[in-house]
């Protein structure tokens, strides 16, 4: 059997590791906002090449206390509106309805299964005041594209992460508000990281995802000084001083277990990354059933390969199919957000790329701890089918 994905096998290799920070953990009776989330916090921003991360509960609530905080500062307000890419986990527009926004989605394309740039427009109207692209499955959307749109209409860019920690972009034309890159590699390539790609950025470090923590977590990546001071304030209780509130704030802070732990496996994430890619590579060159639509992948910098999407039009048929002969697959996601029962006001707009993607998608293994064996067995099966 080659499963899905095995979070077991991904987190054992760190098990000394883990053991060891955690007696620390526990010697030290200090559970919340101590000096591990800060250990983190500084090392993802490092990572990222941001000037701030702010640990937070989860991938929503970093989306989400992203939208509070520019309600602080008067850029947004209630009943505005923010573009959103369709297709999407459901997570990215329950953080703008959250944050008492109006979500406008905006149709798909299948390149990179992130925002069609033409129709970009027809989410426009005088209440837009920000654009949510998603890196949807590891891959960087067109954000020179997004980014210009966003300058020209003078919208905040506020990017999904979620799934695309360690992916980086060529930035045509980066500003200010990009921090350069730190090794002189991505210095002369403009490559920019996941998270210093817009205004703000979003991560989840849900187990599954390639950085991924032991329980929930998120993490807010920003360059902007106000935007990061008073979202550090909002995720605990409008505080930065204890018992001084400032901001009616919320509860929603990454605990230090759950930092510590993602502080060691951040050390692993590139290699992990590269090697998520080296079986990329392997499923497109080796992949060759005309039944099977293979993901397209220009630059393999800008994928990091959170999961290897293929489209197949009898999806159910071949999902039993790799079942019975012992490879998991599943679906990301089965219905578009649109088409949910928990957006009904939604129910009634139509995506047909959005939706046709919803209908064919199926993901098939890719890991990290996945043997060159593993991958060849993936690989004949798909090709059989
Ligand atoms: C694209 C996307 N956005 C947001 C989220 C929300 O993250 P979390 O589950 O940590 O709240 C997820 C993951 O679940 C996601 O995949």
């Amino acid at each position: 059997m080659i499963p899905f994905l095995d979070l077991n096998k991904i987190n054992t290799r760190f098990k000394t590791e883990f053991q060891d920070v955690f007696q620390q953990f526990l010697d030290s009776g200090y559970y919340i906002l101590g000096n591990r989330l800060q250990e983190f916090e500084d090392a993802f921003a490092n990572y990222c090449g941001t000037k701030h991360c702010i640990g937070v509960a989860n991938g929503l609530e970093a989306l989400r206390l992203i939208l509070e905080g520019y309600k602080v500062q008067g850029k947004i307000k209630e009943g505005d509106e923010v573009i959103v890419a369709a297709n999407t986990y459901i997570a990215t527009i329950l953080a703008i309805k959250q944050a008492g926004l109006n979500p406008v989605l905006a149709e798909a394309e299948t390149a990179t299964y992130g925002f069609d740039i033409s129709l970009l427009e027809d989410a426009l109207t005088p209440k837009s005041k920000a654009i949510m692209p998603v890196h949807l499955y590891g891959q960087i959307t067109n954000m020179d594209a997004v980014n210009a749109f966003a300058k020209a209409n003078h919208l905040l860019v506020i990017e999904d992460a979620a799934q695309g920690h360690g992916a980086k972009f060529i930035l045509k034309a980066p500003n200010p508000k990009h921090q350069i890159p730190k090794s002189a590699f991505d210095k002369t390539q403009n490559l920019f990281k996941a998270g210093n790609l817009g205004d703000a950025a979003g991560f989840s470090f849900y187990p599954t995802k390639n950085l991924g923590a032991l329980g929930d977590g998120g993490a807010v990546t920003t360059n902007d000084d106000a935007l990061a001071e008073t979202i550090r304030k909002l995720r605990n209780y409008g505080t930065t001083t204890k018992y001084v509130n400032d901001l009616p704030g919320f509860n929603s802070r990454l605990d230090e277990l759950q930092a510590a732990l993602l502080n060691i496996k951040l050390k692993q994430l590139d290699q992990d990354n590269n090697k998520r890619q080296e079986i990329a590579k392997i499923y497109l060159t080796q992949l060759s059933n005309p039944k099977v639509i293979l993901p397209i992948v220009p630059h393999f910098d800008a994928h990091v390969f959170h999961l290897f999407v293929v489209r197949v039009t009898d999806r159910d048929k071949f999902m039993n199919y790799m079942n019975e002969n012992g490879v998991g697959t599943l679906i990301h996601y089965p219905i578009a957000p649109h088409r949910q029962k928990g957006l009904s006001e939604l129910n009634h707009l139509s995506f047909p790329v959005t939706e046709m993607i919803h209908t064919t998608v199926v993901s098939i293994p890719i890991s990290p701890v996945m043997t060159d064996e593993e991958v060849r067995q993936v690989v004949e099966l798909v090709n059989s089918y």
